[in-house]
Formats: C-alpha cells, sequence, structure tokens
C-alpha cells in the first residue's frame, strides 16, 4: 500500500494591475464577454477569452436555455469557437470572469468541471499546457498553469487505447 499526494501550483493576484499588459487586455476581453452572456434564469454571467498560438483571441459567453440543460458555460462557448476557426491551433490562455445579478462575486470563480474537461481535451491534443485565470466581478485573481492543476488525475484520450 503507498499513499499518495497530488500538488497543484497557482498564483493569485491581488488584482488586475499585477498582469501583464497583455494579460490585463484578455481579462478585458473575458469582462467585456461576460457583460453580453444570456443568463437570464441564473442571474449569474461568465465570459471567457482565449488567446491562440497565433495571437487570434476569441469570445465566448454564458447561454442559458428555458430547458436548462440545453443552456451552456461561457468557457466552452469560447474554446469551441476558437477551435471551429483554428482546427489546428493552439490555445495559450484562458482568461475567465463570472458576475452574479444576487450578489456582488468577490472570489475567483473556476471553471466547472465539464469545461476542466473540455480544456483537458486541447491540452492533450496540443501537447502544450495552458494558463488559465480566473476572477469574479473583484478581487483576486487566479492563474493556473495547466489544466492538470485544476483536474488532476484526469480522463484523456490515453485511457481508451
Ligand atoms: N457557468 C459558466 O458559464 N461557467 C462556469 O464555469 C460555471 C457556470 C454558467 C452556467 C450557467 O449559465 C450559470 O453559469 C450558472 O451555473
Amino acid at each position: 500500500m503507498h499513499e499518495h499526494q497530488i500538488s497543484t501550483k497557482f498564483t493569485v493576484f491581488e488584482s488586475s494591475d499585477e498582469l501583464s499588459t497583455s494579460e490585463k487586455e484578455l481579462l478585458d476581453k473575458a469582462i467585456e464577454a461576460r457583460d453580453s452572456a444570456y443568463a437570464p434564469y441564473s442571474g449569474f454571467n461568465v465570459g471567457a477569452s482565449v488567446l491562440m498560438d497565433n495571437r487570434d483571441v476569441f469570445f465566448g459567453n454564458n447561454q442559458e436555455n428555458a430547458a436548462y440543460p440545453s443552456g451552456i458555460c461561457a468557457e466552452r462557448v469560447a474554446i469551441w469557437s476558437a477551435m471551429a476557426s483554428l482546427p489546428n491551433g493552439k490555445i495559450k490562455k484562458i482568461f475567465i470572469s463570472a458576475r452574479s445579478v444576487k450578489t456582488l462575486v468577490d472570489r475567483p470563480v473556476a471553471p466547472c468541471g465539464a469545461c476542466r474537461q473540455a480544456i483537458a481535451e486541447y491540452e492533450t491534443k496540443q501537447l502544450e499546457d495552458i494558463e488559465i485565470f480566473f476572477t469574479g466581478e473583484v478581487g483576486q485573481i487566479v492563474k493556473a498553469y495547466s489544466i492538470k492543476d485544476l483536474l488532476p488525475w484526469m480522463f484523456d484520450n490515453s485511457m481508451l487505447s
């Protein structure tokens, strides 16, 4: 019997002032996308921006539906938009911001499990880590260096072979 421990690495920024200029611009794009989210049922608006290796930037926001499970998260809209346009492109960074009509979101909002799985798919495919930055409406910003930091022991295509 062996006991193991997986540790993950992340950096916490106190505000966007601590980001580089280009990272702040990408976060601003996620915020802009967030503010156009279609989230009439939850009132929880999420936006995401995706930086590709050719410097193109793609956006997404959550799109809800009266049939609740038919909605989709911001991150997957952004990632799939990027991969639909650039099927051979590599994702460098993803930025996520969330706000609620009900309360001030003052802590970082991490991507949901299904979105982590989608990020894992492309990180595995491209063989290069994807940096993931996430925040709320105000407050700290968390940077994870790879999806492996958010989804340890993930299921990927190696399990299928
Ligand atoms: N949502 C996202 O867009 N991204 C996440 O990572 C978490 C949740 C959306 C889905 C739904 O429209 C609303 O937030 C509340 O769950």
